[in-house]
Parts: C-alpha cells; sequence; structure tokens
C-alpha cells in the first residue's frame, strides 16, 4: 500500500516501494523540515510554483538523483535552465506517469516566475487519488475538482497570512468531499502559527470529515 510521509512545511513523499515522488521539496532552511535534502530519493519532484519554500532543494534533489521535475511549463523551463529532466504541464492538463497519473490544478497565488502561474496537484498513485493545492486561496472550482477525481487525501494549507486560513480550508474540505484531509503549510515560522487540533475540531464540527494531523516525520498508510 501506497504511503505519505510527512517531510514539514508542504513538503511530502508518497511512496510505493523503490517508487517515490517528492511534492515541493523545501528542507534546506526549512526549521520544520524531517529530512535533509540529501537523504531524499525519488523519481519525480512536484513543483506547485517557485516560491522558495517550495522549488526548495529541487534542482539539486533532480541533478543528485535524476529524478523528473513535474511543474507548469514557465517553471519547467526555469529548471531546464540548471541542468534538470523536466515534464512541462500546465492547468487543467493530465498526463500518464508509471505511477499513475497527475492533473495539473489551478491554484490563486504567485508562481515565483515571471510569467508563470501557481498550481496544485492532483495525483493518482497506485490508485489512490491525493490532491496538493499548492498554495492557494480559498475557491469554489475545488468543488468541481472533487467531483471529476475522486479524492482519498487533500493535503490543504492551513497557515493563514499567505495562503487559505483554517475557517477557508475548512470550508474547502467540505467543497473537495475528501476521504481524509491532511493540512499543512502552518507554523513552520510564527507568521503562520495555527493549531491543528482546533481545524480538526472545526471541520468535524461544522462538516463532520475527517482530519488527520501528521508531525513533520510521521508516515500515513493510504
Ligand atoms: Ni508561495
Ligand atoms: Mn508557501
Amino acid at each position: 500500500m501506497p504511503e505519505l510521509k510527512f517531510l514539514g512545511h508542504a513538503c511530502f513523499v508518497l511512496r510505493e516501494g523503490k517508487h517515490a515522488i517528492v511534492f515541493d521539496p523545501f528542507l534546506t532552511g526549512n526549521p520544520a523540515a524531517a529530512a535533509t535534502a540529501e537523504e531524499i530519493d525519488c523519481q519525480y519532484i512536484l513543483v506547485s510554483h517557485g516560491h522558495e519554500d517550495h522549488l526548495g532543494d529541487a534542482i539539486s534533489i533532480a541533478k543528485r538523483t535524476g529524478a523528473t521535475i513535474i511543474a507548469t511549463a514557465e517553471i519547467a523551463r526555469a529548471c531546464i535552465e540548471k541542468g534538470v529532466q523536466t515534464h512541462a504541464m500546465h492547468l487543467g492538463g493530465k498526463h500518464n506517469f508509471d505511477f499513475g497519473f497527475v492533473r495539473i490544478t489551478p491554484a490563486f497565488h504567485g508562481s515565483g516566475i515571471p510569467g508563470g502561474h501557481a498550481s496544485g496537484f492532483i495525483v493518482n498513485f497506485y490508485g489512490k487519488n491525493v490532491y496538493h493545492t499548492g498554495d492557494t486561496a480559498l475557491f469554489s472550482d475545488m468543488a468541481l475538482l472533487g467531483r471529476l477525481e475522486s479524492i482519498d487525501i487533500a493535503l490543504l494549507p492551513i497557515g493563514d497570512n499567505f495562503t487559505m486560513g483554517p475557517s477557508d480550508a475548512a470550508e474547502a474540505a467540505n467543497m473537495i468531499k475528501a476521504k481524509m484531509v491532511i493540512p499543512m503549510h502552518y507554523n513552520t515560522w510564527p507568521l503562520i502559527a495555527q493549531s491543528p487540533e482546533a481545524f480538526k475540531k472545526d471541520v468535524a464540527t461544522r462538516f463532520n470529515l475527517p482530519v488527520h494531523i501528521m508531525s513533520p516525520g510521521d508516515t500515513y498508510t493510504l
């Protein structure tokens, strides 16, 4: 069964045996990092946007492991210029890979790269659908995405200030109708301090949906 490991902030690893993909590998300089960039072993790196807390160590990991970076075209272009392998996609596009598929979802956020666009990902990994929203504001098309792809796990930012806060993330959880919600992008710095327990209680009270809280280093079996 595939495993989801949380490495802090918005960085997660999906693994099935030797097959692994990494989301937003911000480890160097991440006060909450549960691994170093050198410890990451993967075949694909998904980068939601060009901000340092998401692009992070993607280039160094790709160079060392030969992993392919999957991102929107402008971010992929910036990565190609650094000499790594990429698979460029864009908003609304879906592509099959050896682990399943990736659908690039819109995210309402800065791209961090001129001309680019922030994104999220719905990843089908060995039959399980994981929606990593990236950094985003709340948007009502999340309901449509939840209808188009039956989401097993939604990874939602709750940090506020730069992204959705807990109350909006609870609304997102309700729209996506994921079987499980996991909060991310909080408590890395004081500016995005939040209580995941309060978020869990709010989602349960208002929407009767389950939230699983992961500490950096925790693993969740899908
Ligand atoms: Ni950002
Ligand atoms: Mn961020």
